[in-house]
């Protein structure tokens, strides 16, 4: 047997997983990851506590799996977007990384929207200035810690931290480097427009690939320290919602990957590089090569119950508290939760916005509230979709959904009946791990291209059908509940000041 093995370098933790040529998960480990945020807005880590978990966590799966490092055949990296790594010209990392959830660049975007231009950047990068963004963390270093920034030579995205460890090579995946708002999305190479407009050097920048190409080989170093064999193939590999996206079979217009973790993502798959014209969605290249995509992003999606979990019913099982909400009416009675408990990107692009529950009466207790937040992110959620449906992009003909909020069928059978599309799930859980292993296993050539690496490992494994009398109620409640962040956002805003 041979193997691939899928690197996620995500915010919580660092997985390895071993893959066989058959596509079935050999093994996974995962190592835990510390965040840091030093001051309000701010969320940082240490690249280096990137790589020591990396380590940990291959060197773990090589040893409880059993498997020998001569049989991985290729490695492919995932992990969370958009954050800043600087390195000197040794290599050195200068300061902890910004993450992708770090806001601290509104003035930032602001400054980028102003040199480039608005429209113009829009129709450059596909996307308008967001915080989380990269672009606009490398000039508030440059504004704020002109000493480091002095030292910069190389800018790179986490995982492409972890590859550098892994290979020596300064190397980035499109579709990471498309969430930078440095890349030309139509050509997807980097943009010699927006560089200059920002004066960002381009040779500090690294090299881009498609998602299964190959980008070096672990140095004998590297294998040193994690068990891998010298020489084994590194590939591209993709941003964590591409790679999800390719774990799920998301790959082709039409397929809808709809993923309920902490945050909420609807991602659709595009032949073209479509973008919404406010930048509204995020336009970024597909890890998958010459494909591109759309995606909203709910900040706080399977994060609300876990919220809500933690603070009003601490002592209850989820499954319990999810089963108690299904006998509540669709509608809560006229409750709703606004889900932007930690600001929110798509479709309302505001750090301040806030949650809230809306419309309590007396008739309403704890388990209405249970249900008017599984209610909230679906309303949430269908604002993406309506979103994504006045682009006019391919009908969305199936919904993959997954995720750990996608676990519980009451939760399901609320986001068909809002959504009014019909869901599947598919057989593998792994996610963005998965779909980065299926990179390499198509970088090692065990499948020809990524639609035959899904084809022959992905299948779907369960449906939930749209209730239409549900779907009806819920049709009376959407309008009520798109008109509450338009009414709210002033106040959410007068409260910061
Ligand atoms: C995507 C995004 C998140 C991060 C962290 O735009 O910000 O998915 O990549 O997971």
């Amino acid at each position: 047997m041979r193997y691939v093995m899928g690197i996620d370098v995500s915010t919580t933790g660092a997985k390895a997983l071993l893959v066989n040529e058959a596509g079935d998960v050999i093994c996974a480990v995962n190592t835990p990851l510390t965040l840091s945020t030093p001051r309000p807005l701010w969320s940082e880590q240490d690249p280096k506590e990137w790589w020591s978990a990396t380590v940990t966590s291959i060197a773990g799966a090589l040893e409880r799996s059993g498997v020998r490092a001569s049989d991985v055949l290729a490695i492919g990296l995932t992990g969370q977007m958009h954050g800043l790594t600087l390195l000197d010209r040794d290599g050195n990392v200068l300061r902890p990384a910004i993450l992708w959830n770090d806001q601290r660049t509104g003035q930032q975007c602001d400054e980028i929207r102003a040199r480039v231009g608005r429209s113009r950047l829009i129709a450059i990068t596909g996307n308008d200035a967001l915080a989380g963004f990269t672009a606009p963390k490398i000039l508030w270093v440059r504004e704020n810690e002109p000493e480091v920034y002095a030292r910069v030579r190389h800018i790179l995205l986490p995982k492409d931290y972890v590859r550098y460890c892994l290979t020596g090579t300064f190397a980035t995946d499109k579709a990471d480097a498309a969430g930078t708002l440095l890349l030309d999305l139509k050509t997807r190479a980097w943009s010699a427009e927006i560089l200059e407009a920002l004066e960002i050097p381009a040779d500090w920048l690294p090299e881009t690939f498609e998602g299964p190409q190959v980008t070096g080989a672990v140095t004998p170093q590297a294998a040193g320290e994690t068990g891998l064999l010298a020489g084994t193939p590194v590939v591209a590999g993709g941003g964590d919602q591409s790679a999800q996206a390719v774990g799920v079979g998301a790959i082709r217009p039409g397929v809808v990957a709809l993923t309920l973790g902490t945050s909420g993502v609807v991602f659709v798959s595009t032949e073209a590089p479509v973008y919404e014209p406010e930048g509204l969605l995020h336009a970024f290249c597909h890890a998958v090569p010459g494909r591109w995509h759309l995606m909203g992003v709910m900040l706080s999606a399977a994060g609300s119950l876990r919220w809500y979990h933690d603070t009003f019913a601490p002592a209850s099982d989820y499954d319990e508290l999810l089963a108690e909400a299904a006998e509540i009416p669709a509608g809560c009675e006229g409750l709703f939760f606004l889900p932007y408990l930690t600001g929110e990107r798509t479709p309302h692009p505001d750090p301040l916005a806030r949650g809230a529950f809306i419309g309590l009466t007396i008739r309403h207790g704890l388990v209405h509230m249970t249900r008017a937040v599984l209610e909230g992110v679906a309303f949430g959620l269908r604002d993406i979709f309506e979103l994504i449906r006045q682009v006019g992009v391919a009908a969305m003909e199936e919904v993959r959904v997954s995720g750990g909020g996608s676990r519980s069928p009451v939760w399901r059978q609320i986001l068909a009946d809002v959504l009014g599309v019909e869901l599947v799930t598919v057989n593998t859980t792994e996610g963005a791990a998965y779909g980065a292993a299926l990179l390499a296993g198509v970088g090692a050539g065990i499948w020809p291209d990524v639609e035959a690496a899904c084809r022959a490992t992905i299948s779907v494994t369960g449906k939930t059908a749209v209730d239409a009398e549900q779907h009806q109620r819920y049709e009376r409640y959407y309008p009520a509940y798109r008109q509450l962040y338009p009414l709210l956002a002033p106040w959410f805003h007068a409260l910061e000041h």
